[in-house]
């Protein structure tokens, strides 16, 4: 079995670039405790990253809805994640900016904590496999609700988030699916563990509001798409229901890029042409 950690030369460690094995961090930090962690993915096309800045813009912020400043601006994480993809020659592959709270203090009030940021980046051509694009995936409706706005800092990608989606893909992968499909408090559509979800209904694409998932940046590039290409969009509430209806359903989020959805427990669903012509464009805008 491959080993990311073993694979990687080189990490970009709080302003410096190090040998991989030496980027680490004490077992005490804050944020392995209390999950005051926020993290971001990017793709790298042709040794490309796409989209970085608004990527680590959003790094940025979510430390600031968790509550820390991050010791960084913009500009030098987009020059340290360049530099790195340089260094590592990776062509195809993905970025994992991450930011944590120090190991100075375990008191719910970290008062003291420094905040910590690291960049990887390895190669990583797709998440489900070659044939995914092609063939579809499967998802499992998951017996947990996305943390909503009472919750979670929604809009935050921070480590807290991820617990319950961590437990949704175990539950997936148990029942043979390739991914979770998390539902709000109401019971209405909300996204996939890592993605959001596209639904075509009459034509139009239809997609859960921004109060339980998050605005992706994807997301917001398929509503650019859906305008070039003439489809009408409906940001609107969606349920179980209406879904397993749709004609044709899509992931879409940076790792995933756009990925057909070929069934949801039971109902199953064609690779149509909407989601043909959505992701055939968003692989032109990206470069791929
Ligand atoms: C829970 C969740 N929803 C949606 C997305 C898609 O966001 P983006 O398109 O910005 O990658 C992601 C990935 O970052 C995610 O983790």
């Amino acid at each position: 079995m491959s080993n990311l950690a073993q694979s990687i030369r080189h990490i970009w460690l709080d302003g410096e670039v190090v040998k991989g094995e030496q980027a680490q961090l004490h077992v005490l930090s804050h944020g392995l405790h209390y999950a005051q962690s926020v993290f971001e993915g990017i793709r790298v096309y042709g040794g490309r990253p796409f989209r970085l800045t608004e990527h680590h813009q959003r790094l940025i912020d979510s430390a600031r809805l968790i509550g820390f400043n991050l010791p960084f601006a913009v500009d030098a994480l987009d020059s340290a994640a360049r530099d790195l993809i340089r260094r590592e020659g990776v062509g195809t592959g993905y970025l994992r900016p991450v930011a944590w709270l120090g190991s100075e203090t375990l008191s719910m009030l970290p008062t003291g904590a420094v905040p910590h940021v690291a960049i990887a980046v390895w190669d990583w051509p797709d998440v489900f496999g070659p044939q995914a694009r092609s063939q579809g995936i499967g998802l499992a409706v998951s017996e947990w609700v996305r943390p909503g706005p009472a919750s979670s800092p929604v809009q935050a990608k921070c480590a807290g988030n991820y617990a319950l989606a961590v437990l949704s893909r175990h539950s997936a992968a148990r029942q043979g699916a390739d991914d979770a499909l998390l539902l709000d408090a109401q019971g209405n559509v909300a996204e996939s563990t890592g993605a959001n979800l596209f639904a075509v209904r009459h034509g139009a694409l239809v997609t859960p509001p921004t109060d339980y998932v998050l605005n992706g940046i994807t997301r917001q590039a398929v509503f650019g798409i859906a305008q070039a290409l003439g489809l009408r969009v409906q940001e609107r509430v969606l349920s179980l229901r209406e879904l397993f209806a749709a004609e044709e359903v899509f992931l879409c989020g940076t790792a995933y890029e756009i990925q057909p959805v070929r069934a949801i427990d039971s109902h199953t669903f064609k690779i149509g042409e909407v989601s043909r012509a959505v992701s055939e464009h968003y692989r032109d805008i990206v470069g791929a």
